[in-house]
């Protein structure tokens, strides 16, 4: 059974009229970058608790989530509508396994994401452990609007920290971007527009592909990797090249 502490509002950083972004404290006990934590609030006397990765890094006193308010949803109606000062439910232990420690080392570490799910990556990647293991790495963020982009000037500033290293690739699927990749990632990884756009390959005895986000995305890059690439799914039994953590 998990144990709840209780945390309380910083700030509710609106992006859009549908993405925005928790700041609390929270006496929580230390994660791993990557991993999540459940919130929850107490809704017409039930409780309502739902999973969120962590953004910020293990050792930032704040804690942040980035969130999208999906309509009639359960949850994340409630929570857009914190303010500071609200109280706030949170599992005292994260958990998840979509963390570096669960990689193989590889020469190109991919991490591919939609929507909410760039923040295990920006936990990762502003931490900073762990990175010496990959060559390069290629971030790519996949959203509807380039609207949706609220994390790209934070993207930008990590990128300027590792120069050679770390590059990062936006996509948007409902609309030209002067600089985005226009499409789905899956689309954009078979024609082969992805890899030309960072020059990078996708070459299964070299590269590590993490996928997040949307199930259908996850899905259906896995099933195009497999047969396209001859790419599996990594098992701590046998070792694979993608690694995969579905929203919902
Ligand atoms: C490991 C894990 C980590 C997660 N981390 C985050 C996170 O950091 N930020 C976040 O916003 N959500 C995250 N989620 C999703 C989150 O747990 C909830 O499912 C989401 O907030 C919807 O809850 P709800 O009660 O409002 O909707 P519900 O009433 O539970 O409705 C669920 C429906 O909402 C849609 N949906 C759920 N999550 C998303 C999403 N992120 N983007 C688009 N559509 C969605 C799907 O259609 C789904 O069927 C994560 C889920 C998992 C399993
Ligand atoms: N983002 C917004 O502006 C907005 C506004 C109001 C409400 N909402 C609500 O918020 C929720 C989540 O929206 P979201 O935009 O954060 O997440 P999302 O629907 O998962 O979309 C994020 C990105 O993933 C892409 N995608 C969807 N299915 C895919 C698949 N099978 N393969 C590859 N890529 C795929 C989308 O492309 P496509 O565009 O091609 O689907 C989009 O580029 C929804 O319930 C939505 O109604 C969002």
């Amino acid at each position: 059974m998990a144990n709840w502490v209780t945390g309380k509002i910083i700030k509710n950083h609106k992006w859009t009229d549908s993405l925005f972004s928790l700041i609390l404290e929270a006496p929580i006990k230390p994660f791993i970058a990557g991993q999540f934590a459940k919130l929850a609030l107490e809704i017409n006397g039930q409780r309502i608790q739902r999973a969120y990765s962590y953004v910020n890094t293990p050792f930032d006193n704040q804690l942040e989530f980035y969130l999208v308010t999906v309509p009639e949803g359960k949850l994340s109606p409630h929570l857009a509508a914190l303010k500071p000062g609200d109280p706030i439910y949170i599992t005292e232990e994260a958990a998840g396994f979509f963390v570096l420690e669960e990689l193989p080392d590889c020469e190109t570490l991919w991490m591919l994401s939609t929507g909410t799910a760039i923040g295990p990556y920006l936990s990762i990647l502003q931490f900073g452990e762990n990175l010496a293991r990959f060559k390069q790495i290629i971030l790519v963020h996949a959203v509807r609007y380039a609207e949706d982009l609220s994390y790209l000037p934070l993207m930008q500033t990590i990128a300027k920290k590792y120069p050679g290293k770390l590059k990062i690739q936006t996509i948007v699927s409902r609309e030209n971007n002067t600089g985005s990749l226009t499409g789905r990632i899956p689309a954009l990884i078979e024609s082969g527009q992805l890899e030309q756009a960072v020059k990078a390959k996708i070459d299964p005895l070299t590269s590590h592909v993490m996928l997040c986000g949307n199930p259908q995305m996850v899905k259906d890059t896995q099933q195009l990797l497999k047969t396209q690439r001859g790419m599996d799914k990594h098992l701590r039994r046998k070792a694979g090249q993608i690694t995969s953590e579905q929203y919902w």
